[in-house]
């Protein structure tokens, strides 16, 4: 007689080579839409009876969810932020939860440094109005931006991508400080200054976020820390939408305050609001961030090898540990 392999519940397509690495190793269970609750999901788990749930940041996974299937062991996010995921009711639970780090910090410092291109240099806003039939010839007064060299990039969280887009933001002359809680001593940082929030909000040019949405990040950056910034800063955010309070954001750039921002996340994502769209110095990304093929698959991989670990009864490669 056959022994039941462990069963996955996938909430969204895998990408490339992970779908044959879970089927291979796993009793695949691939929902078919992509817009979930989490009703449907607890209705999914439970009468599937699986013991894996491979979800997305899109998937709110809450206690209704964590306690629809008694099998329940494992909530694989493909993602390195887990903050769609009631950690402490998993935990409770005895449930284990893991993330994809590592595998997309590149690319997501090198959409970050797009971003800082893209706003600073408003090739967003030059090629729209190209494509309005608006190009005539050259005009040495057009589209005028800022230099990306010498500027000050204050990165506001220091982990793995904010590192990363230090060490580019280097390489292409801007100065960079950054503000962490913890202090940083590796000497490859030495290319980049640790500051105070305060002296990073009113000394930087360009402001980007690199912190997880949690309890103590959430509004971080509100209309009093806005108001310190300087005037014609940029904000950048490829973190979580919520850090930022994007009504405040919103009045510090129709007041002028900001020069413009570059966003890839929103507050009630996917709303972005009318105001954002109707700006032409803010560039608006879809949550793209990570969104390179490779890293994609690596990401599927890495949550599938994840929930195999856990079902050939070895510990997860890559838990949340909280
Ligand atoms: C993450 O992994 O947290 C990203 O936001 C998704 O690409």
């Amino acid at each position: 007689m056959n022994e039941r392999r462990f069963r996955a519940l996938i909430t969204h397509p895998l990408i490339g080579n992970a779908v044959k690495v879970a089927q291979d190793n796993l009793d695949c269970i691939f929902m078919s839409s992509c817009d979930h609750t989490p009703e449907s999901l607890a209705k999914a788990l439970s009468e599937n009876e699986c013991e894996a749930l491979i979800c997305e940041l899109t998937d709110r996974v809450n206690s209704t969810v964590i306690n629809s299937s008694s099998r329940l062991k494992i909530i694989a996010n493909r993602a390195v932020g887990y903050d769609n995921i009631d950690i402490k009711e998993a935990k409770a639970r005895g449930i284990i939860v893991t993330n994809t780090p590592d595998v997309l910090t590149r690319t997501t410092a090198e959409l970050t440094i797009g971003l800082i291109f893209a706003v600073a240099r408003r090739i967003c806003e030059a090629e729209r109005w190209l494509r309005a039939g608006n190009f005539k010839g050259f005009d040495s007064s057009l589209m005028l931006g800022r230099d990306i060299q010498g500027a000050r990039l204050g990165i506001v969280g220091f982990g793995r991508i904010g590192q990363e887009v230090a060490k580019i933001a280097n390489c292409i002359g801007m100065e960079v400080v950054y503000y962490a809680r913890r202090r940083i001593t590796a000497p490859e940082f030495s290319c980049a200054q640790q500051v105070s929030f305060d002296e990073l909000l009113t000394t930087s040019d360009i402001i980007s976020l690199h912190v997880p949405l949690n309890e103590s990040t959430y509004h971080l950056i509100d209309s009093h820390e806005l108001g310190m910034m300087k005037k014609g800063a940029i904000l950048i955010n490829t973190a979580r939408g919520p850090v930022v309070n994007e009504q405040a954001l919103i009045q510090a750039l129709k007041s002028g305050k900001l020069a413009g921002a570059g966003l890839d996340v929103y507050e009630h994502e996917p709303l972005v609001p009318k105001e954002l769209l109707a700006m032409e110095n803010v560039v608006l990304l879809p949550h793209i961030g990570s969104a390179s093929f490779a890293t994609r698959e690596r990401m599927a991989l890495m949550a599938v090898e994840n929930v195999i670990a856990v079902a050939s009864g070895n510990p997860p490669l890559n838990p949340v540990l909280e």
